[in-house]
């Protein structure tokens, strides 16, 4: 089988149905789901800066330049007065995953916040049942660095995550 031809773009209008699909159906989004959230925020957020923000992010996964697949996302944190690293996302529709387009988007989205931010580190957390996530992160670049002891609350438990990082200088693995 052919490798996925994946590329990010910005969010248009019609993407937004797919965001309150994340939003409402309960599970859609995988371990990620924590309940019912406002169906209406995604057309607020699109309004406010079409999801390209200083702090928190959102492009399209898109397959074969016509589908849609998913969404990844960014948001800034920082370990130091003054200087931020990105914490990134990922959730594809369930009929588009294991095919090789998450590891690559991540990937794809390392490449893009490095040329265009001068952050040092971006990190991911998953969950230590999301073996998917982890190999996804790993084939990315990505590289463990540890437990999170009870940093989530999900499904009725505080949970452990697994937190992943990627430097700037830690090698950018080839993504066609
Ligand atoms: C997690 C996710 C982004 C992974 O992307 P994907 O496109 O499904 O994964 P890929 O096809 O790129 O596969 C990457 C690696 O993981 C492996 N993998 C894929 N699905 C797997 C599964 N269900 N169990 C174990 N390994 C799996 C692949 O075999 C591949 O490894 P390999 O090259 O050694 O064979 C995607 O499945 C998804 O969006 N899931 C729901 C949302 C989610 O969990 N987001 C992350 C929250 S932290």
């Amino acid at each position: 089988m052919a490798d996925p031809a994946v590329r990010l773009r910005p969010v248009g209008v019609a993407d937004l149905e797919m965001f309150r699909r994340f939003a409402t159906e309960p599970g859609l989004i995988g371990l990620d789901w924590s309940g019912f959230r406002d169906a209406q925020a995604p057309a607020r957020r699109f309004a406010e800066d079409g999801y390209l923000g200083t702090e928190d992010s959102r492009l399209i996964v898109e397959v074969d330049e016509q589908d849609v697949a998913g969404f990844v996302s960014w948001s800034a944190g920082s370990y130091t007065r003054d200087a931020k690293y990105w914490e990134i996302g990922i959730a594809l529709l369930p009929e588009w995953r294991g095919k090789g387009i998450g590891w690559r988007a991540q990937a794809m989205l390392c490449d893009y916040l490095f040329a265009h931010t001068p952050v040092q580190r971006i990190q991911a957390a998953t969950h230590p049942e999301n073996l998917a996530e982890q190999k996804s992160l790993e084939k990315a670049g990505f590289h463990l660095e540890g437990v999170v002891r009870a940093c989530e609350f999900r499904a009725g438990h505080w949970r452990d995550g697994h937190l992943y990082s990627r430097l700037r200088t830690d090698p950018a693995p080839p993504t066609s």
